[in-house]
């Protein structure tokens, strides 16, 4: 099996997938303020009118080209700082003070979303999809802390496909248990790999947990447009979720955010258990952040030699590569016929299970 296509999204710092993206976290964002956001190489200009609403707009003003984020809110729209022209949520100009009516000018807005504490948009002209979210819990209401924010010296698809490198589980996290995924694609954009295993008898850890789980052991990863990733694990009676929101920074680099999710429990005794739960899911996520932390300092992500345990990775890989792509920094789409030549070593697997 070889993934022949010659052009690919994977690992690529020139393109990303269109789709949902974290901006920033709601916190962040007061009620009549606006921040600078440097989203996948475009610069925008974020802001909370005095409704609440998050508008996303492109940063540099028609008129002469200040930034919007030097300017003001001024009830759902934004006034640039320099002459003082007004644009509404739309992205039109609805005010210039020297003139007595506008001129015919607008900047580019892009729809945002607000979930999980974060601020979303999306980076794309069609129509959104979905937000992402944990399979478990599509139609469920959701609780949240946010957890660590940070920055790493590879792309945000080489960092996710972490969860599903069945064999680093052994050698890295020392679980003595075989994981074999199998995979189903939720949407066009969300691949979801399941583990199917209930391990061996020969460990004792395994023979321990075994009476929490009635069939195969959960543990399973849910992708969205390639950036963001949904982690379900735990026994039978209390699932774990983490969200890896990531995006790519300058230079094929990424910045991520880590979320802790679990389903919404009333009263103040659900808000404390909820409390305690988010905290202790947040330590099962450090634990398996830790042993890997100084392998994506020094990564060249090439999979020259797949072995049988990186199958779900090279799905993974054909995944991103099946989806709709965007050009960092101006965020048009991809010219496949002029980008032949572009493309990541990854794409030319020649895969041989049998290794
Ligand atoms: S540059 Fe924005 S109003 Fe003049
Ligand atoms: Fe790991």
């Amino acid at each position: 099996m070889s993934s022949a296509k010659p052009h690919s999204t994977f690992n690529n710092p020139t393109q990303f997938i269109e789709g949902w993206y974290w901006a920033l976290s709601s916190r962040e964002l007061k009620v009549g303020r606006v921040k600078a956001v440097t989203l996948l190489g475009r610069n925008l200009a974020i802001y909370r009118g005095f409704s609440g609403q998050v508008v996303a707009i492109d940063a540099y003003c028609p008129h002469m080209g200040a930034h919007l984020a030097e300017g003001k809110v001024d009830g759902d729209g934004i006034r640039c700082f320099f002459h003082n022209w007004k644009y509404d949520s739309k992205g039109i100009c609805v005010d210039i003070p020297s003139l007595v009516k506008p001129l015919p000018v607008c900047i580019k807005t892009w729809q945002t979303e607000e979930k999980y504490g974060m601020i979303w948009v999306w980076v794309g002209e069609e129509k959104p999809s979905s937000l992402p979210f944990v399979p478990e819990l599509e139609e469920v209401e959701c609780d949240y802390i946010l957890g660590t924010r940070f920055v790493k010296n590879c792309h945000p698809n080489v960092l996710l496909i972490n969860a599903i490198d069945a064999h680093h589980f052994n050698t890295v996290h020392n679980l003595p248990l075989e994981i074999v995924f199998n995979s189903q694609e939720l949407k066009s954009n969300a691949i979801a790999f399941s583990n199917t295993t209930r391990g061996g008898d020969d460990s004792w850890l395994i023979r321990l947990i075994r009476p929490l789980y009635e069939n195969e052991v959960t543990y399973s990863m849910c992708y969205w447009y390639g950036s963001t990733g949904t982690v379900t694990l735990g026994p039978d009676f209390l699932h774990f979720y983490i969200m890896f929101a990531l995006r790519m920074i300058e230079g094929g680099k990424t910045e991520g955010q880590t979320i802790l999710v679990t389903r919404k429990r009333s009263g103040c005794l659900g808000w404390g258990i909820n409390r305690g739960l988010l905290w202790l899911t947040q330590q099962v996520g450090n634990y398996f952040a830790k042993g890997d932390t100084q392998v994506f300092q020094t990564i060249q992500f090439d999979l020259k030699t797949p072995t049988k345990a990186d199958r779900s990775i090279i799905e993974f890989i054909q995944h991103v590569n099946r989806q709709k792509a965007l050009t960092w920094g101006n965020w048009e789409a991809v010219n496949y016929s002029e980008d032949n030549d572009r493309h990541s070593s990854s794409t030319s697997l020649m895969l041989d299970y049998d290794k």
